[in-house]
């Protein structure tokens, strides 16, 4: 159903109220956390690679955006073979991003500004570079040091078959085989298990050494002053008894729609979402208990039903999931709204408020997802040169969009870097150029995640868009970059940056975050628009085409686009005064 006439205020101003957020006064609960993703936020140096005195230069960036607080995605020591999310010391800064004393410059300017810090945990896998995978590899079979990881013998008579046949994320079988040693029993060299590239060896967490170590590691960076960890690949940690075959294929980004609506991944193999991974973040808890200052968990776990997610934000566990069911949902007002619905619904339950997030360094950017008009904004995997092109403008307009309207809602935000200035992922990037493991896995098949992660441009038209002090950039920018730079965003109305500005106000001054959401009755069946009130805002989005005429007396506070005539053009989103 389309509504055809014109709203009135007393349509905006019936509500069917149905959300309200838990209650709880700590920080995290209704925070907007900037992701920066270091490598490509802003060189300090000049060897174009973004590094931690970058971040403390533009700390002022995210301090007049009006953000709450900053996730750092890894900058500890390793060889980069994931991009930092490969550890070879979870206690020591990479070179290449600079040192312990230039996190620490980091961490104190962004806490006298007011942002908190959070930081990225690796619990999953190490690189096969740390002193820990080292020692088993020189170790034998059954040792002490074998069992930090899991170490497994091979099938068939002479153990050349893999232990099972989990295939990696990444691309690939999850097992690689040792070479051939002289202690090698009857069934030759070990395989280990990893579940993303070979260089990331699976710990194994039945060992309570490793339980032990990693509570050690959180106690370094919580003594050092970081208000939360971000836990990567938190559904990954513990694996079904016996390592049972499965026929599935494990994936980062899904994007499946479930039966009660909500999207996500499918991810519900023998290597994701056991039970015994509950126990690691109970304890990780009160950890965390121990210290001041409400200090937060945030799980990266793609997991579906939204049912599951929720039992990693049980009040004994972490305080946050993403919700990357809202991430994966296409552009749609019915599916965007039964998301929501179960989001906030689903996490109340637990007393957590609700996360949203539109991009991350793992996705297609959402001003490029929703610029793939064929498939509804639906291809997260990276898109690459001989793939279909987005149509930047309407993926662009969509993108403001779906931002204004995720800004409005109830429980906490993320921005991942460079969305404020609208930036689209580079779609076109020269294979010869590529990093991202899962490009060479796969064959190339998948693009990867390399586009969504060229270096900011700061200054238009500057040699490498002011990335740093040299013109070199790890990744070619592409040539939308120089326009879309923030210095020429800054102050400009109708700029993407000053949306982000101003909805990021209002959004503090009207106290979203911690409010209840009603949806506005005359609306919530329409077919392409999605509209509800927090607090004294009325959101209103059009997902469609057909212009939506307001009450002529209703205040418009923001709008991602301009009206036209009183009236909502498509693919627009307004806050008002009703
Ligand atoms: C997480 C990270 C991703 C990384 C993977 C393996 O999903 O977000 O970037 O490649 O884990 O650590
Ligand atoms: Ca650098």
């Amino acid at each position: 159903m389309t509504r055809t006439t014109p709203l009135t205020i007393a349509d905006l101003t019936a509500t069917r109220s149905v959300h309200s957020p838990a209650p709880g006064g700590e920080w995290w609960r209704d925070a907007v956390i900037y992701q920066v993703y270091p490598r490509s936020f802003a060189d300090g140096n000049g060897d174009g690679i973004g590094d931690l005195p970058g971040v403390t230069a533009r700390l002022d960036h995210l301090k007049q955006l009006g953000v709450d607080a900053v996730w750092l995605s890894p900058f500890y020591r390793s060889p980069q073979k994931d991009a930092g999310y490969d550890v070879a010391d979870y206690r020591d800064i990479d070179p290449l991003f600079g040192t312990l004393a230039d996190f620490d410059e980091m961490l104190a300017g962004a806490h006298e500004r007011g942002l908190k810090v959070i930081v990225d945990l690796v619990p999953n896998h190490s690189s096969d570079q740390h002193v820990w995978f080292q020692e088993a590899l020189a170790a034998a079979p059954g040792s002490a040091a074998r069992e930090r990881y899991m170490f497994r013998d091979g099938r068939g008579p002479a153990g050349d078959e893999p232990p099972n046949n989990w295939q990696s994320i990444f691309g690939g079988p999850a097992w690689t085989r040792l070479a051939p040693r002289e202690d090698d029993g009857e069934l030759g060299p070990q395989w280990y298990l990893h579940l993303f590239d070979s260089t990331q060896p699976d710990l194994n967490w039945e060992n309570p050494e490793v339980r032990a170590e990693f509570e050690d590691v959180l106690r370094f960076w919580l003594d050092r002053g970081v208000d939360g960890f971000r836990v990567d690949v938190a559904h990954g940690m513990v694996k079904a008894d016996g390592l049972p075959d499965w026929d599935g294929k494990a994936a980062m980004v899904e994007g499946t729609v479930a039966d009660d609506g909500s999207t996500g991944a499918g991810n519900s193999g023998p290597m994701f979402d056991q039970e015994g991974v509950h126990d690691i973040y109970r304890a990780w808890h009160q950890v965390l208990a121990e210290y001041d200052g409400d200090r937060a968990l945030v799980a990266e776990a793609w997991v579906e039903p939204l049912s599951r997610l929720a039992r990693y934000v049980r009040s004994d566990e972490m305080h946050q999931a993403f919700n990357f069911s809202f991430l994966t949902t296409p552009w749609d007002a019915a599916t965007m709204r039964t998301v929501v619905d179960v989001s906030l619904q689903t996490m109340e339950s637990v007393g957590a408020p609700t996360t949203w997030v539109l991009s991350n360094h793992d996705v297609v950017r959402h001003a490029s997802r929703f610029g793939l008009q064929e498939i509804g904004g639906r291809q997260l995997n990276g898109i690459g040169a001989d793939d279909p092109q987005p149509d930047a403008a309407l993926g662009l307009r969509r993108a403001r969009a779906a931002t204004l309207l995720m800004l409005a809602l109830p429980g906490s935000a993320y921005v991942y870097q460079g969305e404020e200035l609208g930036l689209p992922d580079h779609t076109a990037l020269p294979d010869d150029v590529r990093q991202d493991p899962s490009f060479f896995r796969t064959g190339g098949a998948e693009p990867g995640r390399d586009g969504c992660r060229v270096p900011l441009p700061w200054v238009g038209g500057a040699p490498g868009n002011g990335f740093g002090p040299s013109e070199k950039t790890w990744l070619p920018q592409p040539d939308a970059y120089a326009d879309l730079a923030a210095d020429r965003q800054y102050g400009v109305a109708g700029s993407t940056y000053e949306l982000y500005r101003t909805a990021l106000e209002l959004r503090r001054a009207e106290k979203l975050g911690t409010s209840t959401l009603a949806w506005v009755d005359a609306l919530s069946a329409d077919a392409d628009v999605v509209a509800f009130q927090v607090a004294g805002v009325t959101v209103v989005a059009n997902l469609g085409t057909t212009p939506l005429a307001l009450p002529a007396d209703a205040q418009v506070l923001v709008a991602s686009g301009e009206l036209t005539d009183g009236a909502l053009p498509g693919d627009t989103t307004v806050w008002l005064r009703a």
